[in-house]
This record gives structure tokens, C-alpha cells and sequence, in this order.
């Protein structure tokens, strides 16, 4: 671990004496002194990684929907890293130029703010530091997705295997149009060229936009489900399936002409219903007045 050097360093002439004691500790069965902060930092920092950043991020095993991390902290300033690390939003607000460049080159996806403290970050970066020998290796594929179970997943009409909520309510594609859903979460419909194949499955499976991250805690996608999403995101992106947004325009357009033709019976009915009384109210007259006349 090359971080290590730098904290015995730190600790100068105490080093040898807590070498020692630890020692003595291991000895007697737990050495949980601080004489180990890095390696703990370290373990928190992974751990945090794994909940936070691995949907967007591998270390070593090439870009998801952010860059790369391996050996971010040689390319990038420490300072830096931890101010986009904890307010990523702001930074590329402030139209930092490294920032500029990174969200060009990934689609403009933006890295969300994580809310995460400042002893967070720098676990984290600890953890990025330290993690020259740990490659993330990439899950298992995907079992091959249909577009229409997607459609039914996102909104609603399947409903999700641990019961999740439907997509639909927070978020809304071209394709549903008018019927569409909700203005929570971004518009969809581009979401699969930006963030790629390999990043908007991660993105689905292990969720880390904040605001979706709660509702889905402990409700998270099946395999199959990410897949069918999949399949729908890309098939919308491509602007294809033309025939759900007909099939949509002629369901309304039906619902319209059943909802004429109901209303045209209800007159109907109402109408002679209306004829009949008049009748009957003009024969009554008649009665009446042919009584009078006799
Ligand atoms: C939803 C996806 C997403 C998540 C989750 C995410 N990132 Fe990012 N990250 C990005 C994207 C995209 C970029 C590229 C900059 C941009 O476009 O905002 C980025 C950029 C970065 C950079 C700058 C890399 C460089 O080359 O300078 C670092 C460092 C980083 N992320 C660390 C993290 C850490 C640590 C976490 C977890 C706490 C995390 N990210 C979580 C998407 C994400
Ligand atoms: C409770 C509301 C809510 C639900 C339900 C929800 N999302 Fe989200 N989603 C959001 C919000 C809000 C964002 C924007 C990031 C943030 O603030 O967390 C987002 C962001 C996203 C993004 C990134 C979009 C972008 O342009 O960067 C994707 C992809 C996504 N959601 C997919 C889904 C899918 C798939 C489902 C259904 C399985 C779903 N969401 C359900 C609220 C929701």
C-alpha cells in the first residue's frame, strides 16, 4: 500500500514505539490501535465505493458512465477531487473548465451530488489511493431483454418483483407523450446513448441517483428487469416503436369517439325521453282542452 510510508513518516520517532505495541496487541489477539488509520479509511472508503460509485465508476476496468478512476489522484489535483467528489453539482455550475471538459466527453451525464460529509470523501479518497491492485470486474450479462415487458415496467403496468415503484411516476419518455408521467426525474427518452449500454445497466441496477436511491432501497431491479428496461430505453432513444406512439394516439382517439358516442346515446335518450314528455304533456293539453271542449 503505498500510503503507508507518509503516516509512519507522520509519526516520527513514536513509529517504532507503537510498531511495538502493536506488536504486543497482535500478540495478545487485536491490534485495533490507530496505528492503522489508512487501512481502516481504506476499508470505509470501499465500502462506501461499493454503495456509491460503482454504478458509475470501475477502477481499472475502463469507463461506465464517469471516467475511469484508476489513478485519478496522479491526474487530478487532491483539492480538487474532493470538492467534486462532495459537490459535484456545484462545481460544474461554477463552469470549471476540467468539469466542462468531462461532462462533453460523457454526454453530458452530470455526477450527482451524494451528499456525502467531508470524512466521507476522504475515505474515499484513501480508498481511490489505495486501490492500484483492485480491479472491478465486470457482472455477469444480462439476460436478453423485451421492449414490451420494458414498456409495462416503466410504466406500471408490470409491476416491479420487489415492488418498487414504477418509473412512470417520476419520470416520463417521448413515446407515452401526452399520457406521459411524472416531471420528478429528467425526461428518458435519450437516457440510453448517454449513458451507454453498459452504464444505464449499472445505473438501473445498483441505483445511485439520490432521489431514486430511497425509494428503491431494498427494492432493487431483478436482472431481467434492468434487461427489459434496457431494451425499452434503447428502442425509444432510437425513436422506434412508432406504433406504441399510434397505438397510443388511436387509444385516445377511441377513447374520444366511445366518449362521443356515449354522449351522443345519453342525448339520444334524453332527447325522446324529452319528446315523449312534451307528447304526453301536449296530449295531456289536449285531454285537457278537449275535456274543456266537451
Ligand atoms: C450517476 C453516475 C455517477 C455516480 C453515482 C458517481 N459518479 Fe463520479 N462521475 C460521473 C460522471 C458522469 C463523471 C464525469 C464528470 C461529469 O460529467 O459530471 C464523474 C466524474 C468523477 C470524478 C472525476 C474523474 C476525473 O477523471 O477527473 C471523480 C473523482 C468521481 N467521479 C468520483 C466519484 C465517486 C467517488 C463517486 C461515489 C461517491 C462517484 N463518482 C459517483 C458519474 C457518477
Ligand atoms: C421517486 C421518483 C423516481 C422514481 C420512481 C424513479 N426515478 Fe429515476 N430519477 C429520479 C430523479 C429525481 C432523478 C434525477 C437524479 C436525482 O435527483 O436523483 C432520476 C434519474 C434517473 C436517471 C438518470 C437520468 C439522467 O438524465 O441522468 C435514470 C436513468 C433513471 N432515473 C431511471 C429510472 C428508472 C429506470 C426508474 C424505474 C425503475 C426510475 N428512474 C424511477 C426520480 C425517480
Amino acid at each position: 500500500m503505498k500510503i503507508r510510508p507518509k503516516i509512519w513518516n507522520s509519526f516520527g520517532g513514536r513509529s517504532f514505539v507503537i510498531l511495538l505495541l502493536c506488536v504486543f496487541f497482535l500478540l495478545l489477539g487485536g491490534c485495533q490501535t490507530s496505528a492503522e488509520p489508512a487501512s481502516q479509511a481504506s476499508g470505509a472508503g470501499q465500502d462506501l465505493f461499493e454503495s456509491n460509485c460503482m454504478s458509475c465508476h470501475t477502477i481499472g476496468a475502463g469507463a461506465l458512465v464517469g471516467p475511469d478512476l484508476e489513478g485519478v489522484l496522479e491526474r487530478r489535483d487532491r483539492e480538487w477531487l474532493a470538492e467534486f467528489i462532495r459537490v459535484p453539482d456545484q462545481i460544474i455550475l461554477s463552469g470549471d473548465p476540467i468539469a466542462m471538459e468531462m461532462l462533453a466527453e460523457f454526454n453530458n451525464v452530470e455526477m450527482p451530488n451524494l451528499g456525502l460529509s467531508e470524512s466521507d470523501v476522504e475515505a474515499l479518497l484513501v480508498f481511490l489511493e489505495s486501490s492500484g491492485d483492485i480491479e472491478l470486474v465486470a457482472e455477469a450479462p444480462l439476460p436478453p431483454g423485451d421492449i414490451y415487458r420494458g414498456e409495462a415496467i416503466f410504466a406500471g403496468g408490470n409491476a416491479l418483483e420487489k415492488g418498487g415503484t414504477p418509473c412512470i411516476a417520476c419520470h416520463s419518455v417521448d413515446n407515452i407523450g401526452f399520457l406521459s408521467g411524472g416531471v420528478l426525474g429528467p425526461d428518458l427518452t435519450k437516457v440510453y446513448t448517454r449513458y451507454g449500454e453498459a452504464g444505464l445497466a449499472a445505473a438501473i441496477k445498483n441505483i445511485a441517483f439520490p432521489t431514486m436511491r430511497d425509494v428503491y432501497v431494498e427494492k432493487d431491479l431483478s436482472d431481467q428487469e434492468v434487461a427489459d428496461l434496457l431494451a425499452y430505453f434503447a428502442d425509444v432513444d432510437t425513436g422506434g416503436k412508432e406504433d406504441t406512439a399510434s397505438g397510443a394516439s388511436t387509444i385516445f382517439w377511441g377513447v374520444g369517439l366511445l366518449g362521443a358516442a356515449a354522449l351522443f346515446g345519453f342525448m339520444l335518450l334524453f332527447w325522446s325521453q324529452q319528446k315523449e314528455s312534451l307528447s304526453d304533456r301536449l296530449r295531456k293539453d289536449a285531454g285537457i282542452t278537449s275535456r274543456r271542449h266537451s
